[in-house]
């Protein structure tokens, strides 16, 4: 079957095999599937680039369902299955009035991969409002549940990327939302600005995320229209020595402090410098509103777009001496 209506980039290859689980009773039959030992878990297919056909049989998660979990008159404790949308998920808690997860309005991608890379955005990570999840271990077929201090969360980073990458599958998370008392997040800049544009003095927390996603619908192409993966790559963390450096040629370049020693510069910035925003080759290129994020515009391959990742690598390592990483799962 084709797996391009699986990966938010668009790209059109096939999977020898396909299924996609709907309980966990299912995905646990399906992993102790002997007949096919190779197997690729497949979420919501928004963080990553297929660059070859899929002799495997991919598994779908697609478990539904959300659930309060306990509340107090303040708190509430809201568990959703790993197939939900994230953004509907965020829409169901604005809906209710739950607030925590307003700023992560309009990510790509659902439940179950959104730990995973601890996704974040306009100043919240999903770290902020986790408690638990639950995950399969693919050799056992048992499932577990991950505390948020087993989970090494970093900036898109969590302990399923590296220490136990591959080794589980999330099946359902579990977050601390408010009831009343939201605290609001508008200290990222471009959400005030969003705000005043909107004539909004005193935001709630559905006002804040309307203006993420007015934000992001006028920098960020929408992958139903123009595939894309969201950020290709990370934001590079440099020594201040290579920020100076940076500096005396262009004195505005954007930076966040880390550490004493330490620096993140927006890789969108560096890329944008390199002369890559908007640039388009034939059917694929850079995004014209921010240079962090690569499309699809119409059936390129997984391997045109990493060739275009890597020219942009090396030459942000050319001119810049920065390495950037992808944000972005290659297979
Ligand atoms: N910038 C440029 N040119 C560009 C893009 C950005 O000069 O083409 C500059 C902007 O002017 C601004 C700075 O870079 O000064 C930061 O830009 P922006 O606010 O758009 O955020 P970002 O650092 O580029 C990160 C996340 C996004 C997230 C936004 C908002 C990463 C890798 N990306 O982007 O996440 O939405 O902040 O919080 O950390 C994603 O992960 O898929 C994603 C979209």
């Amino acid at each position: 079957i084709s797996l391009k209506s699986y990966n938010t980039f668009g790209i059109d290859v096939t999977a020898s095999h396909f299924v996609s689980v709907t309980t966990v009773a299912d995905l646990q039959k399906v992993l102790g599937l002997k007949a096919y030992p190779k197997k690729l878990i497949l979420g919501g297919g928004s963080n990553l680039l297929l660059t070859n056909d899929v002799d495997a049989l991919v598994i779908h998660i697609n478990m539904k369902g959300i659930a309060v979990v306990s509340e107090t008159d303040t708190t509430i404790q809201v568990k959703a299955s790993a197939g939900e949308n994230w953004h509907e998920f965020v829409l169901w808690c604005l809906q209710k009035d739950y607030g925590g997860l307003e700023n992560l309005s309009l990510i790509p991608g659902n439940v179950g991969t959104a730990p995973i890379q601890n996704i974040g955005a306009y100043g919240v990570e999903l770290k902020d409002l986790f408690v638990s999840c639950t995950a399969l271990e693919i050799q056992t077929g048992r499932l577990q549940t991950f505390l948020k201090s087993d989970c090494n969360f970093g900036y898109r980073h969590s302990i399923f990327k590296q220490e136990v990458a591959g080794q589980y599958i999330i099946c359902s998370v579990t977050f601390q939302l408010t009831k009343t008392n939201h605290v609001l997040h508008t200290k990222y800049g471009a959400i005030l600005e969003e705000l005043n544009n909107m004539k909004i003095q005193k935001p709630n927390i559905q006002a804040i995320s309307n203006a993420v996603i007015a934000i992001r619908q006028r920098k960020l192409p929408d992958p139903k229209q123009i595939g894309n993966s969201g950020s290709f790559f990370k934001n590079p963390i440099v020594s201040v020595a290579t920020y100076n450096s940076i500096k005396q040629q262009f004195p505005n370049v954007p930076a966040y402090t880390v550490s004493n020693s330490e620096v993140k510069i927006p890789a969108g910035w560096l890329i944008e410098k390199a002369g890559f925003k908007g640039k388009r080759f034939g059917n694929y290129g850079v995004h014209k509103h921010q240079a962090l994020v690569l499309v699809n515009y119409s059936n390129a391959s997984g391997n045109d777009i990493f060739k275009l990742a890597t020219l942009i690598q090396h030459t942000i390592k050319r001119l810049f001496n920065v390495s950037l990483e992808f944000e972005v799962n290659i297979l």
